[in-house]
């Protein structure tokens, strides 16, 4: 796809069925380096990203079939250990092979990753997590080179000084097949941590206090096949509750879970939406013709989360007066600001934080997707504008 087309002024309305989550999936999927047996997953989204994993995780030896949603995954030896630089520019994600091969294979050679373009990304935090698990860690020529003890990796305490999903996700693994016991303390508690935590469980290792800030985990001499079905995508959910709020519209999110976006729909809520939740899903409706202005900072879960910061700008930017958006976790994280003003939206931004001045004439226009959530926020401000606004730069949506 090399470009999306919006034509604005429609009010959407209808049931929308959300996809399983993409943060979700790409770390579930990296649980097959930890075991011989098959792990059978349900609702894998069919996106790039998947791909590229899929294509990392051949060349370390599983056998990935997909049929629709449906995904195997058999990783009956690793067959190597190196993951390629060509692989993991692509997607930062593709550290996450770091743990579960040093931990079942005993090495492992990861080349630095890229992924998007939203400030500098490092991955000490990830490094710090293996050895505090007894592997010796380099940097060499570009790419982390680990190696675990002569006996495998051993439990420890892992005390993270900033909480980061990824590292988290990565000390998870690791230690699920280490000697004894790790305690991971200022864990992150996303819905995408407790997500992987049930199929390590369900795996058969051992672990407490899931979804708060200390893990403990048992480490296992080897783990087993496993069924799992990847939790709904909240990032997507979230953009679709915007898209109805933003149109003056009216969406049921199939499959939404709101215990996982409360920050969210608390601030849809401020700014004038109604949503009603049940087992099935979340529905949400506008109750004006235009949004209210609101204030929203970014924060780790259950706070508000980063990855819709793009999508809350665009709709500040049509809201009924001044807006705040407050980036705390990533830098550089801006930059659809400037795309967003193509479309004649009025922003300021001053260190960390927007501020917008809502008005109700955006116009459409030739617009660039800095990244993937710009992208997000891009399509949600041309459906509200006059005109066509036409989305390019496409690379990571
Ligand atoms: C994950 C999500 C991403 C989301 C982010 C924050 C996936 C595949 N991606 O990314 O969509 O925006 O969580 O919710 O799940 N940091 C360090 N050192 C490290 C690791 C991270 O300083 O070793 C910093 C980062 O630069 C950032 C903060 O920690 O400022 C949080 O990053 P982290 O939670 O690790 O994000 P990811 O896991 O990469």
């Amino acid at each position: 796809m090399d470009a999306i087309r919006v034509r604005g002024g429609t009010r959407l309305k209808g049931t929308i069925p959300i996809s399983g989550a993409k943060n979700a999936a790409l770390p579930l999927l990296c649980a097959t380096l930890l075991t011989p047996e098959t792990l059978a997953f349900e609702r894998v989204p069919d996106l790039a990203d998947i791909q590229t994993l899929s294509a990392l995780l051949a060349q370390h030896g599983t056998e990935i079939e997909r049929e629709g949603d449906r995904a195997t995954l058999t990783t009956k030896q690793i067959q190597n250990h190196i993951a390629p630089y060509e692989l993991v520019s692509t997607m930062r994600a593709s550290i996450l092979v770091l743990g579960p091969l040093l931990a079942r294979h005993g090495q492992a050679t990861v080349a630095l990753p890229g992924g998007c373009a939203i400030g500098s990304r490092p991955v000490d935090l990830h490094l710090k997590a293996m050895e505090a698990l007894g592997a010796q860690v380099e940097v060499v020529g570009g790419d982390v080179v680990a190696i675990a003890p002569a006996g495998g990796l051993v439990g420890g305490l892992i005390q993270f000084p900033k909480i980061s999903v990824g590292a988290t996700e990565n000390a998870m693994m690791a230690a699920s097949l280490a000697k004894g016991t790790t305690r991971i303390e200022n864990a992150a508690k996303e819905p995408e941590i407790v997500d992987l935590g049930e199929l390590l469980m369900a795996m058969g290792c051992k672990i407490e206090g899931l979804g708060t800030s200390t893990l403990l985990i048992e480490g296992q001499t080897s783990l087993g096949g496993a069924k799992h079905r990847v939790v709904a995508d909240r990032i997507e959910a979230g953009t679709f509750a915007v898209a109805a709020l933003i149109t003056g519209g009216d969406l049921y999110l199939e499959g939404a879970r709101e215990e996982h976006l409360q920050a969210h729909l608390a601030l849809l809520r401020a700014a004038g939406a109604k949503t009603r939740a049940d087992a099935g899903g979340i529905g949400i409706s506008a109750t004006a013709a235009r949004p209210q202005a609101f204030q929203a900072t970014t924060t780790e879960h259950p706070g508000f989360p980063t990855d819709l910061q793009a999508q809350v700008m665009a709709l500040a930017c049509v809201a009924d007066g001044k807006s705040t958006v407050t980036e705390t976790i990533f830098e550089n994280r801006f930059m659809h600001a400037d795309e967003l003003m193509r479309l004649g939206a009025h922003i300021q931004i001053s260190g960390n934080t927007a501020t917008i001045e809502g008005h109700a004439n955006l116009s459409g226009a030739r617009v660039a997707a800095t990244d993937l959530r710009a992208a997000a926020a891009l399509v949600l401000a041309g459906m509200v504008a006059q005109g066509e606004t036409h989305v390019t730069e496409l690379v990571h949506l």
